[in-house]
């Protein structure tokens, strides 16, 4: 590899054609639809502290879909090129990256851009492609299995025995989610739309029910007498039930995400009617504030990979120009498991 090297820096020297890359760019903030592909835009250059990655595989996320209408927290402004988790080469590293990774590593990692052939990533926070693994099947290792675990471990306090709720348990975190409660031996109610219970069931959930049930509230204390610990993403459609089936006093309420829309709590609400612990979790906010807790998670996933808790991932892979159909089919619900494009097809 021929590399340009300036103090500490360098980017593998390219092509001419190389100097411009396929992209997805979000023109507006009216979601997916302003979702474009352009050729000859720029290739980003890796700043202090950055890789510069050829990007083998994207991740789709839901927080993609709320980029796109503007409604994630601190998002990037429209335009700007889409995508945020990406698995690839490293070719580049921009100064001050402590103890970088050889160049020709795969990583997988998180960064603005990804939706493109190249983009960067803060060395500190990627972690190496398992060995034999494609970049594809490690999409989600930073992302979707961290979250689910700081779901579960630091923040919700797992304990064998206890009984956990997963809502949107067929989705990419979902399942991440299902899979860790149940290695860390607790008993799995999740929640899911009917076609997808099958999936659910497949992960070793111990029953699976439909989210839109009026009952749900009822259905989840009969059949557990109170749940220990909520795993709550979906917002406004299951908040109420969440915190009515959580034990008082003892349960907690993890919440991370809102896709069908914020809901609210009020201090009466928690000192009259659901005496619960409610905790808050964003796993890009958990890296920034308390940084070593969050190198800890990406060892204990690194160990799950070598003890095959982790598998290799099976995303369902797509060409670039098929990015803003998958965020539309994530955006209605229609999509399970993980999804990814490859920006060279
Ligand atoms: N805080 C963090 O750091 C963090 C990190 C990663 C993800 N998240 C959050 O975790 C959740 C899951 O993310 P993901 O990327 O893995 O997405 P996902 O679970 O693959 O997709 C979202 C799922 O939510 C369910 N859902 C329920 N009501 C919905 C509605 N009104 N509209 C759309 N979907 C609805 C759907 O599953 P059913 O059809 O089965 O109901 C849908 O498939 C999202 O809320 C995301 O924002 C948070």
């Amino acid at each position: 590899m021929t590399l340009t090297q300036v103090s500490g820096s360098y980017v593998r020297r390219m092509e001419n054609d190389e100097q411009t890359v396929r992209a997805l760019i979000q023109r507006s903030h009216r979601g997916p639809e302003d979702l474009t592909l352009t050729t000859g835009h720029p290739r980003p250059a890796p700043g202090p502290g950055d890789y510069l990655v050829r990007v083998g595989a994207a991740g789709v996320n839901f927080a993609d879909v709320m980029q796109a209408r503007g409604t994630y927290g601190g998002g990037p402004r429209a335009p700007y090129v889409a995508g945020f988790e990406g698995a690839g080469e490293i070719v580049g590293a921009g100064p001050d990256v402590a103890r970088p990774l050889p160049p020709g590593t795969h990583v997988v990692g998180t960064g603005p851009g990804a939706f493109a052939q190249y983009m960067t990533m803060p060395a500190a926070g990627v972690l190496p492609v398992p060995s034999g693994w494609s970049d594809a099947a490690a999409l989600g290792l930073v992302l979707n299995w961290a979250t689910a675990l700081a779901a579960l471990k630091p923040l919700g306090e797992v304990r064998a025995g206890e009984t956990v709720l997963v809502h949107a348990a067929a989705g990419g975190v979902g399942q991440a989610a299902v899979r860790l409660a149940r290695h860390y031996g607790a008993r799995v109610i999740a929640t899911a739309s009917p076609a997808k219970h099958d999936a659910v069931e497949a992960l070793g959930a111990d029953a699976v029910l439909d989210a839109r049930r009026p009952d749900l509230a009822a259905e989840v204390t009969r059949l557990t007498g109170g749940v220990d610990l909520v795993l709550e993403s979906v917002g406004r459609a299951t908040f109420r039930a969440s915190l009515s089936v959580a034990r008082p006093f003892t349960g907690r309420v993890v919440v991370f995400g809102a896709a069908s829309g914020d809901a609210s709590l009020t201090t009466h609400d928690l000192v009259f009617t659901h005496q619960v612990q409610v905790k808050g979790l964003h796993i890009g906010a958990l890296a920034a504030a308390a940084p070593d807790r969050y190198r800890s998670l990406l060892a204990e996933i690194e160990d799950l990979v070598a003890r095959g808790v982790y598998p290799p991932g099976t995303p369902r892979v797509r060409p670039l120009a098929e990015g803003p159909a998958v965020l539309r089919q994530l955006a209605a619900g229609l999509t399970r498991g993980k999804h990814a494009l490859d920006p060279w097809r």
